[in-house]
């Protein structure tokens, strides 16, 4: 009997299976033909995440305990996890490291804990995971960031928390533009409903989105309630406004200008959207010389920087234009410039290519080479200065 005793606990130990952690059960679960190691604790005695759980654990159920807080690397032995069940504590904050080596998680759920705040750069280490339930939590924002690491996250529950603005690179990310639905569209089931939203475009957006035709995002609640918001000018938006409400779109006068080195170019992007979105420029490549080009993110610079000459105007209610001009062209203006338009309902972006051409010398200039999708380039040689004064410098 006793060595019975003995070369079982040999073999626990030489199998490297542990004990299961006081207050909890262990047991071997199936799913499907499988059989699963299921680790379950729901103990208000238990106050801190137990440390000695099995390393086969595939699903881990923490749940009514007085659990406060997830520390860093939490989870650390358990690299087969795949559910991670942590409702119905008392959790306030988690470490933005505290899901480190969770290869293999698909599912963590949160819900009816206190969190204000969530780590969603946390999210990088859980590249696996697709469902995450925040739902009866106190978050207040959700911030631009959280869209980085949200792209793989399927069903995401975000309701009954104390969320009042959506920012718009989320609508960007959960309803891709027009041009891009062409590939495989990320379906996504979102639960926003039961926060105190303001009345703004993005709301608006989510709800005129999730009922059109082939919505990638299906809506647990279709029902989002909000309340009346001062729009970006400080003006109370009505429901007049916001069935408004429109992505930007933006069009270039040329997607590709091919201009002689010195001579004077006018780059100009037009946006529309509701509200009139704003216009930014960003250079992201060098042409090196003609054709090549890297891509490096050390070489995109946010214009103006360095440019004698920009301007921009807004003619109209949801309309803007920009134009850029560079003057005495040489081979480092080459490249590509993005005309950037964002507004509440999202962003949009076109890239304009500069090639500069002609050698440096003595010589007259060179002429312009017409290429096929050339159909716009300014030379501005002699043109009269533009009035600033009547110009907007919005940046
Ligand atoms: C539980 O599953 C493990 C493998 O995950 C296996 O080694 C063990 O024998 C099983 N125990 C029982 C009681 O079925
Ligand atoms: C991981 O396992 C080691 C021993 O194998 C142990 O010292 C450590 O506390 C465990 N870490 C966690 C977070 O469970
Ligand atoms: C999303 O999934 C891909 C492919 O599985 C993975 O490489 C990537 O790291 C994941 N991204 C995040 C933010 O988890």
């Amino acid at each position: 009997m006793q060595l019975v005793v003995v070369v079982s606990v040999f073999q626990s130990v030489l199998l490297g299976v542990r004990a299961c952690p006081s207050l909890c059960t262990c047991v071997n679960g199936s799913h499907g033909t499988e059989e699963l190691r299921l680790v379950q604790c729901s103990d208000p005695g238990i106050s801190a995440v137990p440390v000695n759980a099995p390393p086969d654990t595939v699903k881990l159920r923490l749940e009514k305990t007085s659990i406060s807080r997830v520390p860093r690397a939490a989870f650390y032995n358990l690299s087969q996890l795949q559910f991670l069940w942590l409702a119905y504590n008392s959790i306030t904050s988690i470490h933005p490291s505290s899901f480190l080596n969770l290869k293999a998680l698909r599912e963590l759920r949160l819900d009816g804990n206190l969190l204000s705040a969530f780590p969603w750069e946390g999210l990088r280490d859980m590249p696996r995971l697709c469902t995450l339930g925040l739902h009866n939590n106190r978050l207040s924002s959700l911030p631009a960031h959280a869209a980085l690491f949200l792209p793989n996250i399927t069903y995401l529950d975000l309701s009954s928390n104390r969320l009042t603005v959506l920012p718009a690179e989320l609508l960007d990310l959960w309803f891709p533009l027009q041009r891009e639905w062409g590939g495989a569209v990320q379906r996504r089931v979102l639960g926003l409903h039961d926060n105190p939203w303001l009345c703004d475009c993005q709301i608006s957006m989510v709800t005129s989105l999730s009922m059109s035709l082939g919505s990638p995002v299906i809506l647990m609640d279709q029902l989002l309630t909000c309340s009346r918001s001062l729009g970006q000018s400080g003006v109370l938006l009505t429901q007049a406004d916001l069935s408004r409400c429109m992505r930007p779109s933006v069009q270039p006068a040329a997607t590709k200008v091919i201009s002689p080195l010195g001579s004077n170019v006018i780059l100009r992007c037009d946006a529309t959207g509701y509200p009139t979105p704003t216009l930014t420029w960003i250079k992201t490549s060098v042409y090196t010389n003609c054709c090549q080009q890297s891509e490096t993110s050390s070489n995109s610079e946010q214009l103006p920087r360095n440019l004698e000459s920009f301007m921009q105007e807004s003619p109209r209610v949801g309309v803007r234009w920009s134009i850029i001009s560079l003057n005495g062209l040489s081979h480092k203006d080459a490249g590509e410039y993005r005309c950037q338009a964002r507004n509440m309902a999202g962003t949009a972006e076109a890239p304009i290519r500069l090639k500069v051409v002609g050698i440096i010398g003595p010589s007259r200039p060179p002429k312009t080479v017409p290429e096929k999708d050339v159909f716009y380039a300014t030379y501005c040689e002699g043109c009269p200065t533009p009035p600033h004064s009547r110009w907007r410098l919005e940046v």
